[in-house]
């Protein structure tokens, strides 16, 4: 019998596969059938910083009626598209979850600046949630903002989040960091418990008719597994925080590469949106014949087995290896 069990953010859970963000866990009966098909744990869609202060500009405009600085204020608000679930409504259906499935509920909160919409932290701990997820979505297209300012700054949110709450925190970030090693243990000495590597940033396309920028939501592929594998791979060992690896996980061999390379988690949204969560069951049972296959006892033993710091050849994770690939392609035409 293989063991599967693993621990993230100081919880066990019955084996490294969780649910991450997603449209699905809006729906409790929803987290109910992931739980049925075996999910560790799911992680809530996120509540978004701009959904919490557009919610308080709305009170605001309830309590000074008739002033100019509602219109005003709302005008630099983004389009919210669909999520128009009020901050209230998410704290509740986190709560209505946890009580209705055995495994843990983290939430998740989507921000990239202090404030007092941070106090929504607290309520997600004190809805019940098991931990919190922080997303750092932001695209920095001033040219007058440093990247040291940036990180500063998402150093001071974090350790802002961390003093509001005392369940475990876990930070998901970009890849797109100068030097990611060193922002990582910046986040985790201002209080992340664990990494999410990465998001997955949504690139917008032009639509040739309308002449509109269209935002086009693709689902991912296992083709983009290889970049969050990578930095896992290099920070596994490095970082003292759990690991999460997000993006690209659609097979149980992409769920075993991410713990080899040493996630305690594997975190999979697109395979559930393309399959449905029958999907679970596959990846947790293909994961286990594998591992009986391959004489593996445990996902203890097999973590990190493969990251940088425990392969014969570690420089396969940096430059050297650019080197290598580029002159090992065999081009039909030269
Ligand atoms: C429709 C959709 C909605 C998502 N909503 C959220 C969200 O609310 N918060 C979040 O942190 N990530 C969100 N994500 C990102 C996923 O959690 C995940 O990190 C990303 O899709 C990469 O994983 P995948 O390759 O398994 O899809 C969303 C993704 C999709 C496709």
């Amino acid at each position: 019998m293989v063991d599967l069990t693993t621990t993230y953010l100081g919880l066990k859970l019955k084996n490294p596969l969780v649910a991450s963000p997603s449209p699905l866990s809006e729906k409790v009966n929803n987290i109910q059938h992931m739980e049925h098909e075996g999910i560790a744990a799911v992680v809530m869609y996120s509540l978004f910083e701009e959904q919490i202060i557009h919610e308080s500009l709305e009170l605001d405009h309830f309590l000074t009626r008739g002033t100019e600085t509602f219109a005003e204020a709302m005008s630099y608000l983004p389009d919210m598209g669909k999520f128009t679930l009020a901050p209230e409504v998410y704290v509740e259906t986190l709560a209505k979850a946890k009580k209705a499935v055995d495994i843990p509920v983290i939430g998740s909160l989507n921000g990239v600046s202090s404030g007092g919409w941070i106090q929504y932290a607290k309520k997600i701990q004190d809805a019940g949630a098991d931990a919190l997820e922080l997303n750092l979505y932001y695209l920095p297209a001033d040219p007058n903002l440093t990247s040291g300012e940036l990180e500063d700054n998402y150093v001071k949110l974090v350790s802002d989040v961390r003093a509001v709450i005392d369940i475990p925190l876990a930070v998901k970030l970009s890849p797109f960091f100068t030097a990611l090693p060193n922002m990582t243990r910046r986040l985790v000495d201002a209080g992340a418990n664990g990494l999410v590597l990465f998001n997955r940033f949504y690139q917008p396309d032009i639509d040739l008719e309308k002449l509109e920028v269209a935002p086009r939501l693709m689902l991912s592929t296992s083709q983009e597994l290889r970049l969050p594998l990578r930095w896992i791979a290099i920070l596994y060992g490095k970082v003292a925080a759990d690991l999460a690896l997000t993006t690209g996980v659609h097979t149980a061999g992409d769920a075993l590469k991410a713990v080899m390379a040493g996630a305690s988690v594997a975190m999979t949204t697109s395979a559930l949106l393309k399959s449905g969560p029958g999907v679970i069951s596959t990846i947790i049972n293909g994961m286990e014949a594998w591992m009986e296959e391959h004489e593996y006892e445990s996902i203890q033993q097999m973590k990190g087995s493969m990251s940088q710091g425990a392969v014969a050849e570690p420089a396969a994770f940096e430059r050297a290896n650019y080197m290598k690939e580029l002159g090992s392609y065999n081009p039909l035409f030269r």
